[in-house]
């Protein structure tokens, strides 16, 4: 299956983004009290899109240091809530789909403890959280089967921003009986590495969503953060996601090499979802490559299509990196030996375009096969890919630097436990 194939949006989005958001923004958003009960309108969008705007081009994806506290002003709240809430909902929606089996995971673990409990740390408006329940609604249930309670734990330096997302919250679990009565929100006005100090000792699933790009944890604060909270995500684990760009993503990579190499997480490929097949050093934890994907998409949406219009051009792509973490007690599924996963577009436009392809410390390179330009065509950043060790196609290594003598990132060490075994995929 390739990554583009994944995306579908449950039957409930346009009822979230067309309905309960635009209505929300409005009744706490609008500068007159009067327009406040009344239906959201193009002179409404109109009058909303410049913080939108605004906010566009304070989301650089490389974020600037000392990132100001948007969420402090109305405007940039109402604009995440029409424009980028949706937009970063559609990129959680894509994961849970494509690693279905992480959620089931959560489901199982929920159904031995009594309830579904999330943490959603760096939460804003519950974007994680809310994208969870759209697919909690679409779960087919056998005949007398309900859903677990859920238990939503956020965790944001915002309150203000939190409470717009407990309102979507609530008025999707009054609005759709399968959710209904069954969804406790606790908000904690606290920064994402005091979680642990609050949070229950077992999660169901933990989603950490576009938080460590825009703020570091004190060295002294995040010692023990990471051990906590991988211990306490049970069942679905632990998913980071952040935007595309290098900075962000190689943080990702150089984590998911640390949790590794001092034992946090057992060395294999069963503990991590996705995006690695293998648990050897990453290949993009440095240099001027880096581990993101692409998704096609049409994010359905009559006012997020407008805005994204507005901003220039249809969205047309969903653009991420992310880590999954699995849990030691539900373990993600080992691919064959002759299995990759396809880091890099087409290099080159040759008849036989070479990609990247991910290999434990130094990216390999793959000739696309030259059956014809439709199969040239669909080998795309993300998918997986079949090589065979004793055919022609059998990747070549790219040099690269042992793992020690990388630079570590900053403010995310976890402390040594034992070394790394060499069998790794
Ligand atoms: C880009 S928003 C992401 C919100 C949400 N997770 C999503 O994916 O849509 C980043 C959020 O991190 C919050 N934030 C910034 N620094 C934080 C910190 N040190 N601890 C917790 N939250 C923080 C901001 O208030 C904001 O809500």
């Amino acid at each position: 299956m390739t990554i583009s194939q994944m995306n579908s949006f449950p039957p409930a989005w346009l009822w979230l983004v067309d309905e309960a958001i635009p209505k929300w923004v409005k009744k706490s958003y609008s500068p007159k009290e009067s327009w406040k009960d009344k239906p959201f309108t193009l002179d409404d969008a109109k009058f909303f899109f410049k913080g939108v705007e605004e906010l566009s081009e304070l989301f650089t994806d490389e974020r600037p240091k000392g990132m100001p506290q948007y969420f402090l002003h109305p405007r940039y709240r109402s604009g995440y809530l029409l424009y980028f809430l949706p937009l970063q909902a559609a990129k959680f929606l894509t994961l849970f789909q494509m690693h279905s089996k992480a959620i089931e995971s959560a489901l199982q673990f929920a159904r031995q403890e009594g309830v579904l409990r999330i943490a959603d740390l760096g939460a804003g408006p519950g974007t994680a959280s809310l994208s969870l329940l759209l697919v909690l609604l679409n779960q087919k249930l056998a005949a007398g089967e309900e859903l677990p309670p859920v238990e939503l734990h956020w965790f944001d330096t915002n309150l203000s921003v939190m409470k717009d997302g407990q309102f979507l919250v609530e008025e999707l679990a009054n609005s759709f009986p399968k959710l209904r009565g069954k969804v406790q929100l606790f908000l904690n006005e606290l920064p994402w590495w005091k979680a642990p100090s609050k949070l229950p000792k077992s999660l169901a699933l933990t989603v950490m969503g576009h938080i460590l790009n825009e703020s570091t944890a004190p060295q002294g604060e995040v010692d023990g953060f990471w051990e906590e909270i991988v211990l306490r995500s049970k069942g679905g684990g632990l998913l980071l996601v952040e935007p595309a760009s290098r900075r962000p993503s190689q943080v990702l990579s150089s984590l998911r090499d640390e949790f590794l190499a001092s034992g946090l997480i057992e060395n294999t490929p069963a503990r991590i979802w996705g995006p690695c097949l293998h648990s050897g050093a990453c290949p993009m934890a440095e240099g001027r490559d880096w581990c993101h994907f692409s998704v096609p998409v049409q994010i359905p949406g009559k006012w997020f299509r407008g805005f994204s219009e507005g901003l220039g051009s249809e969205r047309q792509w969903l653009k991420y990196s992310y880590l999954w973490l699995a849990s030691e007690g539900f373990q993600a599924p080992v691919v064959a030996s002759h299995l990759r996963r396809v880091i890099s577009d087409a290099l080159g436009r040759g008849p036989r375009p070479e990609v990247l392809i991910c290999e434990p410390e130094a990216a390999g390179r793959w000739n696309v096969p030259t059956y014809g330009p439709a199969e040239r065509a669909t080998v795309k950043r993300g998918d997986v890919i079949s090589v065979r060790p004793s055919s022609p196609e059998r990747p070549v290594r790219e040099s690269r630097g042992p793992l020690k003598s990388r630079e570590k990132p900053k403010g995310f060490k976890v402390s040594e436990k034992r070394s790394r075994p060499k069998n790794s995929r």
